[in-house]
């Protein structure tokens, strides 16, 4: 025990504090490492709470592994305090900087226009959006539902033939800035359905609306795209530090655990519930639009497909419908490519964490079926995606979000 306390301490000395702006990514590597005996997790654990380190993946149980980035700086320290606790660890991402270096490159290349062949920054993703109400009236419509810290206008498109509360399905990407493939994937979708609207899916959008807002952080997500690669959190001031994290920001069991009340992590719940304006214009949306039977948040990165409850081990008494139908669109979603899902609820799949916004739809929003989605990869990449997977990525999660549409269609409550 007083090594470790030794070690936290050799660790708070050596390491400067994690900056929170414009980190020097040149140097730093993504380690995976797994814990095998509780002292190794706690210890992982404890340093989680240190804040030093961007942990991509949270330490959770005995055998689940941690990926944790380290810049050039706080690689050895990091590697020997590993060494020494005898926790085995493996190299993910060798080169980070070279990874980012190619996502700005690739995306200065880009075309501005809309394609899933590369990543779109936040303005030229709502401009497409208002393109396409323009273009499919009728089908499409295109409401701006508030303004963020930062002064972006949010909106939503709703996608649908049939009456305004015929069963409904929200779905939002983006909450995680630096998530870039959750809405690349939103778009995906909704693109497939204004292509397929009038022949394939003409029954399932006379029977179901479509409510998307592909990017509900958009100054978390805009700032990935000019400072910052791996920005994760919000933009607003907090303190001496910047930001909180969206997804811990929600008014259900709020800052019950898996939750920092430090403003400079970035787990940071907030200063108060719904301290974030752009949570506030989401959780009006989901309060105002009728007959909503669904929601679904896309997140990245690790392959699940997860329901409530994340602020408790405990399920919610229709876990098992919930379950049913994650079991089908995983299936959907497995059959096109081959890739592998986890289902299960959120605290019992990674860990537990309060104040997600999927908890918030369900206890408090009253959408029965709602889910949180952590889409491709394993780690690979992580949430360095490159912009190749898009389209399989897209292909499969809707595929996935078919099965949920039809079900909604035929679901009589
Ligand atoms: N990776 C997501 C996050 O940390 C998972 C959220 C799951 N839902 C929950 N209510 N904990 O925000
Ligand atoms: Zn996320």
């Amino acid at each position: 025990m007083r090594s470790f306390v030794l070690l936290l301490a050799l660790v708070v000395a050596f390491v400067a504090s994690r900056p929170s702006e414009r980190q020097n990514l040149h140097g730093a590597q993504v380690l995976r490492v797994v814990p095998r005996v509780d002292t190794q997790l706690h210890y992982l654990q404890g340093l989680h709470k240190l804040n030093q380190y961007d942990f991509w993946s949270e330490p959770k149980a005995i055998g689940h592994p941690v990926d944790i980035m380290a810049t050039a700086f706080q690689l050895p320290s990091l590697r020997m305090v590993m060494d020494h606790l005898n926790i085995k660890y493996q190299v993910m991402i060798p080169n980070v900087a070279k990874l980012v270096r190619e996502d700005y490159q690739a995306r200065a290349k880009a075309p501005k226009a809309m394609d899933w062949t590369s990543y779109h920054d936040y303005d030229e993703i709502t401009a497409w959006l208002d393109e396409l109400a323009t273009n499919n009236p009728g089908l499409c419509k295109v409401s701006d539902v508030g303004t963020s810290y930062e002064g972006r206008t949010m909106k939503v498109l709703t996608l649908g033939t049939g009456a305004a509360d015929n069963p409904g399905i929200f779905i939002d990407g983006g909450i995680h800035a630096r998530e870039w493939i959750s809405p690349a994937t939103v778009t995906y979708i909704i693109n497939e359905l204004v292509n397929g609207a009038s022949s394939t899916y003409s029954d399932l959008l006379a029977g179901v609306n479509f409510h998307f807002m592909p990017v509900i952080n958009p100054d978390g997500y805009a700032y990935t795209f000019s400072n910052e690669r791996l920005w994760r959190k919000t933009r607003s001031p907090q303190g001496a530090c910047t930001g909180v994290d969206p997804n811990r920001n929600w008014d259900f069991h709020w800052n019950e655990g898996g939750a920092s009340n430090n403003p400079c992590a970035d787990t940071y719940c907030g200063p108060n519930a719904f301290s974030e304006i752009e949570m506030q214009v989401v959780r009006d949306q989901i309060n105002t639009l009728p007959n909503l039977v669904s929601y679904i948040s896309f997140h990245s990165y690790s392959q699940l497909w997860m329901y409530p409850w994340g602020w408790t081990s405990d399920l919610p008494e229709d876990w098992q419908e919930l379950d049913s139908l994650a079991q089908d669109a995983v299936n959907a979603l497995t059959a096109v490519h081959g890739t592998s899902y986890e289902i299960g609820s959120s605290t019992n799949t990674i860990y537990l964490a309060s104040g997600g916004s999927d908890d918030w739809a369900k206890g408090a929003g009253n959408v029965k079926f709602s889910y949180t989605v952590e889409l491709r990869d394993t780690g690979a990449f992580g949430f360095l995606l490159p912009a190749g997977q898009i389209i399989p990525t897209g292909e499969e999660t809707f595929q996935g979000v078919l099965v949920v549409g039809n079900f909604v269609l035929s679901y009589t409550p």
